[in-house]
């Protein structure tokens, strides 16, 4: 197996799964959310998240350590663990802001890419909006996963809130709602496109979209003699290079 790719909109669950897909098969795993989010925290401190223009540079130089270990995903600014930061709603709430610039896009799908060109062999699990049909569209594995709204907001209340009562779903509904929309202008993950295979999770515990997963990675393998059998995936980073 050598790549596969996951896309999907916020509280799909599609993390959860990316990142246990990836300690299964023993392949990196890249978040390319946390990346969107680190730049955002960036250009928010240079006081540019409002200057689209000045973003595309910013976000090259931004001395961010991706990390590719699916048991360690402590993100780094410099010596900076912003890990906690870059998921605060503070965060959530103006990520849209930059991530919905094309040129930065630009920046962050250049070096995504290249990132999975490091991590062919054993392989990577990459997740996002846009790995599908921007990033890795030659992926072995294309997946979206979705689930109906009301499950996507309570898994991201519990999430964000620690619990999924009703005030804790409008809340979650005000965070998510304007950025899924945002989210949707510049990338495609509602609908699958050809080749995609839609996962619904509205109904299957994370353990079940797993199994879903390692299932459809194990036919493809199949149908690949000479691939390699699973290992242990090493710590690693993936640097722009
Ligand atoms: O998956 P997430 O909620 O951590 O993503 C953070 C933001 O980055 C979200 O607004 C969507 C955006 N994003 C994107 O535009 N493209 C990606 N490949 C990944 C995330």
């Amino acid at each position: 197996m050598t790549v596969i790719a996951i896309d999907g909109p916020s509280g799909s669950g599609k993390s959860t799964v990316a990142r246990a897909v990836a300690k299964e098969l023993g392949l990196a795993y890249l978040d390319t959310g946390a990346m969107y989010r680190a730049a955002a925290l960036w250009a928010r401190r240079a006081q540019l998240l409002d200057q689209p223009d000045k973003l595309p540079a910013l976000v090259q130089a931004m001395p961010l350590s991706v990390p590719l270990d699916p048991c360690d995903q402590s993100v780094y600014l410099a010596d900076e663990d912003v890990t906690a930061l870059i998921r605060t709603p503070a965060v959530s709430g103006y990520v849209s802001k930059l991530s919905t610039v094309i040129p930065v896009r630009q920046v962050l799908v250049a070096w995504q890419r290249a990132i999975v060109e490091a991590n062919r062999h054993p392989g990577i699990v990459l997740e996002g909006r846009d790995i599908n049909t921007v990033v890795a569209p030659d992926a072995d594995v294309r997946l979206l996963i979705t689930a109906a709204e009301a499950t996507r907001l309570r898994r991201r209340a519990l999430d964000q809130h620690g619990q999924a009562g009703s005030a804790a779903i409008a809340a979650t509904r005000a965070e998510i709602s304007g950025r899924d929309r945002e989210d949707a202008t510049v990338a495609q993950f509602t609908e699958a496109p050809p080749g995609v295979t839609l996962i619904d999770s509205s109904d299957l515990t994370a353990e079940q979209t797993v199994a879903a997963v390692l299932e459809l990675a194990a036919q493809v393998d199949g149908e690949s003699p000479g691939r390699r059998a699973p290992s242990q995936a090493p710590r690693r980073q993936g640097g722009l290079s």
